[in-house]
Order: structure tokens, then sequence, then C-alpha cells
């Protein structure tokens, strides 16, 4: 490839469509950069159909002469939910399912000088596209919304590379196929793999000569034995890059490059294991949605929620229901070894012939998209929760495991005995709710859920959910009953010898439809909220970290006398902690010691659960503290102020650094506080929020403070930067109240890479 050129700057968008955009704009069109939503959206209370639309994409495509002669290829990353691309007014294809990418090659269609590519796009739910049909709980919001790459090629062109491999004793058996696209006569090609290291080292070559046809077509290297591959896992996440040139009578034609892992994966009845190694999955879902913009968010957002599961909450695995995900969601697992089950688009319903054929499609996409990522373990290949249908789904899974032989399938149900065709049987189970946090029955168990007699692997692939819907700003019993149920749940998972483990439902608070949620186009499912901001659970999942890595100690109060369950002046409530034990002093008593509870036995650190009341009604309200142990000495220590009052606004952004050339975003947090560090749960107030420089806020600048916190991500003005580096900053303060105002400062820097 000449040139792989990130194409998301100044296309003009304008609602609606009409014949004539195909050679002109409409009046009314905006330049808008991609990553972009149709509709920007208020957090919540708004229609679900709101981005239900029509609407067009328009970009100018300059042929230059050096691209004449050339094959010039479009790639959408993701446009929800179906769209056709027209090039100077010619249709060159459409695409269905918003999940999927999609590639044309439009050379045809192109001539020297300006072209003009129109891109039509309907956000409508339809019946023909899972995961349509029906109701839905998500939103899927509309529009061009990941990436768009223009290539410039050669002839012959990689279209994807799938480095296939088998695992001996010290060696990886390489047969990488290839998937190519040639124009013009049949030729002779070389193509040359290199194999490098994480420090890009070269260490093991070989070609093969292939004999490449017309059109498109799979081609495999022959099997090569490389020896002593470093192997990839959770814990030590080695990379190798895989290089692959395609030449011939000595001209390059194309160079692909991918990374990827070599590891084993197994499922079996009595466990998950990655090079033979038992895995106990303690995952979460995710949905892939942020406020305001839906779905339009970039590199980094993507790479910071793997981040966020893995570093902050701590979690080994994550499902991404229900839909194929970004590359750079599922990169970031790579490296950070996050293990992914990864699952097509679909919500409880199959709907027409044309679904069902798009479904097929999808599963398709996923695997030869996604199939270098070590991180991921298992294909989901059934519609989330659908009934059983065996035609539809002996196909999905026969069709899944002659794309990829190397992982098992499953599919997600929430009925019993539904006829397990794939390799696991995944089961989302809500029996435990919040209407009997003291029941014992915590989920089905394998042989009730599958119905059968021999042991067969199984996992639950969600529990919590609607079961446990907690608000950050709900009262501390309610969020701690949700730290509760990952407590007893991931508990029980992490000692039954039946299960492959557990996924919560789920990561973060997402906008849903009308139907589901709180009524307010919000589910508040999430351990974090649509910010990315903790509630209890997540720290729940926070403290099963090694304390040697992190200590981490939260009590799930706010230490108050009049805001507890059942007339109660300061328990129940539970310390979510990795110390040892923990010395609590109120009312000025003398401090009581509390151990981890044996009730959690599965965790690596139960939580600690103070139920009796320490003081007395008489007893003046005190200052008090908890002092966490770790190794018989004070780890953490935790004051609580008898008289708490806003002291300071805590502000924090997950990044200084930012790409200028593209739109590149980060996340800025805010949290009131008193002078002890508490959050201020129940706070009323709003924050101000300016920028200087190349640099925007996403959503609204004046923001309410919800549970204590108020969170925004900016983003930068691509159209603004100067090429070179530059200084931003965010100012945030609080109208009304005694805080001084917060500046964060931020440098904005050319990313080095070609966008256009
Ligand atoms: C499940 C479903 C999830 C979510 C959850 C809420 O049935 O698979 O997508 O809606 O319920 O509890």
């Amino acid at each position: 490839m000449d040139a792989s050129i990130l194409w998301n700057l100044n296309w003009k968008f304008c609602e609606g469509f009409s014949e004539s955009y195909l050679y002109e704009d409409a009046p009314e069109a905006k330049t808008v950069h991609l990553p972009h939503t149709v509709k920007e959206l208020p957090l919540s209370c708004f229609s679900h159909s709101a981005a239900a639309m029509i609407s067009t994409y328009t970009k100018e495509l300059e042929i230059t002469p050096q691209m004449e002669e050339r094959r010039i290829f479009l790639t959408f990353d993701g446009v929800m939910t179906y769209f056709e691309l027209f090039v100077n007014g010619k249709r060159a294809g459409e695409h269905k399912g918003g999940y999927s990418r999609s590639r044309f090659d439009i050379t045809s269609l192109c001539h020297a000088g300006k072209n003009r590519v129109t891109v039509r796009v309907d956000s409508h739910e339809r019946e023909d596209i899972p995961p349509f049909g029906y109701a839905i709980d998500y939103l899927t919001f509309g529009g061009i919304y990941r990436d768009v790459w223009l290539d410039i090629c050669s002839h012959t062109v990689i279209t994807q590379a799938l480095i296939r491999y088998d695992l001996t004793e010290g060696e990886a058996l390489l047969s990488p196929e290839l998937i190519l696209d040639h124009q013009g006569e049949p030729i002779q090609a070389v193509a040359e793999l290199s194999l490098r290291d994480t420090n890009g080292h070269e260490i093991f070559a070989y070609e093969d000569t292939l004999s490449v046809h017309p059109g498109t077509q799979s081609l495999s290297l022959r099997q090569e034995a490389f020896a002593n591959p470093i192997l990839w896992n959770p814990d030590a996440p080695y990379l190798y890059t895989v290089e692959i040139t395609l030449t011939a009578a000595g001209n390059t034609l194309d160079r692909h490059q991918v990374k990827t892992g070599f590891r084993t994966v197994d499922c079996r009845h009595d466990g998950l294991f990655i090079n033979g190694r038992k895995w106990k999955i303690m995952g979460l879902n995710r949905h892939q949605s942020f406020p305001y913009v839906g779905y339009a968010m970039g590199k980094r957002a993507q790479e910071t929620d793997a981040d966020i599961l893995k570093d902050f909450l701590g979690v080994n695995a994550v499902r991404t229901s229900h839909y194929m995900q970004s590359e750079y969601f599922l990169n970031r697992c790579d490296e950070i070894g996050l293990l992914v089950f990864s699952e097509i688009p679909g919500w409880g319903h199959i709907g027409g012939e044309e679904f069902k054929k798009v479904m097929l499609q999808d599963v398709e996409s996923m695997i030869t998209t996604q199939y270098n990522h070590p991180s991921i373990f298992i294909w989901s290949v059934r519609i989330n929760e659908s009934l059983d249908d065996d035609e539809l789904y002996q196909k999905a899974n026969d069709l899944a495991h002659r794309l990829d032989s190397s992982r098992p399938t499953t599919g997600v149900r929430y009925i019993s005995n539904s006829h397990l065709l794939e390799d696991v049987y995944s089961l989302n189970d809500f029996t435990y709710s919040d209407c009997d946090p003291e029941g014992l029955k915590l989920f089905r168990g394998r042989k009730e859920a599958t119905g059968l007699n021999e042991p067969v692997p199984f996992l639950i692939s969600e529990f919590a959910g609607t079961a446990f819907p907690t608000k950050l700003w709900d009262t501390a019993y309610k969020r701690t009953v949700h730290a509760r149920a990952y407590a007893r749940i991931f508990s029980q998972s992490n000692l039954s010898p039946e299960m492959l483990g557990t996924f919560g439902w789920c990561a973060f608070d997402y906008n849903t439809h009308g139907d589901y949620g709180s009524g307010d186009k919000i589910c508040y499912h999430g351990v974090m909220d649509m910010f990315r901001i903790p509630k209890y659970a997540a720290y729940l999942l926070r403290s099963q970290k090694d304390p040697e890595e992190t200590i981490v100690m939260e009590a799930t109060t706010e230490f108050s006398r009049g805001d507890n369950q059942g007339n109660k002046l300061s328990a129940p409530f539970m310390i979510l902690t990795n110390c040892d034990y923990v010395e609590i002093e109120m009312y000025g008593r003398e401090p009581v010691r509390y151990y981890p509870d044996s009730r959690y036995i599965g965790l690596a650190h139960p939580p600690i659960e103070v139920e009796e009341e320490i003081g007395v009604w008489q007893d003046l309200w005190q200052d008090g503290q908890i002092i966490g142990y770790y190794k018989g000495r004070p780890a953490a220590t935790k004051r609580f102020l008898r008289d708490s009052f806003l002291d300071d606004l805590e502000v924090t952004a997950d990044d200084r650094s930012l790409w200028g050339d593209y739109v590149d975003t980060t996340r800025i947090v805010c949290r009131v506080k008193d002078s002890a560090d508490t959050t201020l749960v129940y706070y009323h107030g709003v924050i101000q929020v300016k920028t200087q420089g190349n640099l925007q806020i996403i959503g609204p600048d004046i923001i309410p403070i919800h549970g204590g916190y108020a969170a925004f991500w900016v983003k930068t003005k691509p159209e603004a930067f100067s090429g070179k580096g530059e200084a931003a900053s965010v100012t945030i303060g609080m109208p009304g109240a005694e805080v001084e105002e917060k500046e964060i400062q931020m440098e904005l820097k050319p990313s080095g890479w070609r966008v256009g």
C-alpha cells in the first residue's frame, strides 16, 4: 500500500438526503470531523428515536497525478446502521450493519483532480439489520462513528492477513492466510513474512511463492515452524509484529502489518485454560457508548476504557455486549492482557431472512476482522438472549468453526435447557436480586441451566443488571447492596468448580430506550456511571487487586447518623479493602477491629461487613476514622468529619498531552470533597468549564454535580491546529461556591499519522 490516510477531517454533514447532494452540498451542510454522531443528545430525558434519520456526509477526494494508475479504497470502520456510498454521483456500494467494517474499491469511479464522495446514512432501527426488529435495551445512535481510511494501493492488495498457527512443544507452526484482491493478469508473487519482537527486532522470516489470480482470493503461505515463541498470557501479554510483503518481478505490491500473540485457549467443563493454565473469569460487560455523542468516540477513549477495566477495576475479562467493538479497544486488550468474549450484534430477537443473512455476515466479519487478537478467547455467535433456532445457530456455529478452528464458540441465553450447539453454554442469570438480598440462591447452576447431565463448559455472561439498578447518588445502603451482590456472586463463582467464571452486568451505565432503564433513557446498571465514575461495586472489584500493587480501602458509607436503613446510627456498611484488617473509631470510642468476612471466602480479598452499631444515640457524633492494616502496619487511613462541608473541588485529567491533528479526547473528572477527602455525594451545585486554545468541551459547559462528581470530555480542534506543539488549557469554576477555580494545562502535539 502506498499510503493509508486517516480520512476523518472536514466532511460536510446534513440531515436528510436528496439526489442533488450527490453533486453539491445542501446549503445547511456543516463541516464536521469523524468520529461523528448524527445528533448530539442531552445526557438523559430525550426521545429514543432522536437519532433515527437519513443523513448525508460528503467529502472531496483529490486524485493527484501520483495516485493515477493506483487503486483507491475507502474503508469504513463503523457506520450506524446502513449506508450507501457514491463517488461522483455513481453508486459504489452499500453496507448493512453498524458494527462491521466495510471496504470499497472506488478506483473505477474516480478521475484525475477533484472527486466527490457522498455517503447516505440510514440510522433508523431497520428490522433487516441486527439488533433491530423488536425492543432492545441500548441505544445505537447513528452516523459515521468510527474512522474512515483512504488507502492508495497497487493492483494487488492484501486486504487481510490471518496469522494462523498451531502451538506445539516449543514451536509455533505458522500458516498465515492472506486475503488478496488482485486486478489484472494472473501473476506469481512472493510473500515474505517477517516476525518482529516487541523491540522491533526481526527474529524470524521466510518467504513463499503464490499464484495470484484476478479477483479476491484466500491464499495460505506454507507452514513454517518458529522456535521458542514467547507466549501471550493475560499477566504477560507478549505481542509480535508480523509484516507481510508481497512482491512480483522485483516490485513491491503491498505490505501489510498486524500485531498478534501466540497462546492456546481451551474451554473445558473444569475451566478456561490459557496455555494450559487455568483462569477464572471475573469480568464485566461493556457497552461502547458515551454521554452526548453516543458511539462517536475515537482511539484514546476506546483504549482508556480497556485500561479502566483492567487497571482500575482489576477485572480479567470483558464481554463486548452486544456487538463487535472498536479495534482500538481490542488492540488495547491485547496489550494489557484483558481477555475478551467477543459477540455479534443482537438482542433477544431473530428477524426474517435478510436479518439472518446479515447476522451470518456479522459472524464472518467479526472473526476475520478480529482474528489476530490474542485477547479474544471465545466467539459468541448467537443473538444475545434469543430463543433456540437450531437451523440458524448451527449455521453460525459451523461458520465460526470453519473460519477459526483455534477458538471455542458460545452463545448467550437466559433460558434453561437451550440446545447447546456451541462449545460453551453461556447464561445470563439474574436469580439473585435486590428483592431478596439475603437470599441464598445466587444462580441456577450448570445442570439446572443446561438441562444436561454431563458436565459441559459453562459460564455466566451476566448477573446483577436489572436486579440491582444503582445510581451514584442513591442512598449508601442501595449502593452497598449493589457492591454486596458483586461480592457474593464473584465469591461463589470463584469457588464453583462448574463454571468458567462470570461477567457482571455491566461496566458502565448507558443510554437506552424508554422500554428499559430508569425511564430517563439511562440504564444505571454499571459499576461505573456513564462518565466512568466508580460506584461502590467498582471498589469491590478494585479491592481484589494485590495490595503489593495498590492498597484499596473504601467504606460504603457517607458517615451520617440520619441516612441509614432501618433507623440505624452508623451500621451496616462494608469496607471494600485488600488490607488484612481495619480498625474503626467512631463516637470517640476505642477503635474496634474488623476482619475480612468469611462469607466471601471465594474472593482474594473479602470485604469487611460492619453490622453492629458502634455507638448509641446519646453518644456525641464525632469525627471518626478507619485505619487499614497490611502486614501489621497502617496502610490506609480514612477520616470522617462530624461537621463535613464543601472544602474543595478536586480536578483530574486522564491525559495532559493530546494529538492536535485529528480529533483526540480526554476525560476530566471533578469531585467535590470535604477537608478529609470525603466525596460530598449529595452536594447540589454546578461546575462551569472554559477552554483556551484548540480544545473544545463535549456536551454542555455548565454541568450539574451528581453523586459528588461532574465529569466531561474535551476534544481537540484539528481544523485550527498549527501542526506544531501548542499549549491549551481548561478552567473549571464552581459558580456560587467558595472554591478556587482550577486550571488544567494541556499540550497538543502532531500525531505523526497521515490525516486528511
Ligand atoms: C439482559 C440483557 C442486557 C441488559 C440486562 C439488564 O437481559 O442481556 O443487555 O439489558 O439484561 O439487566
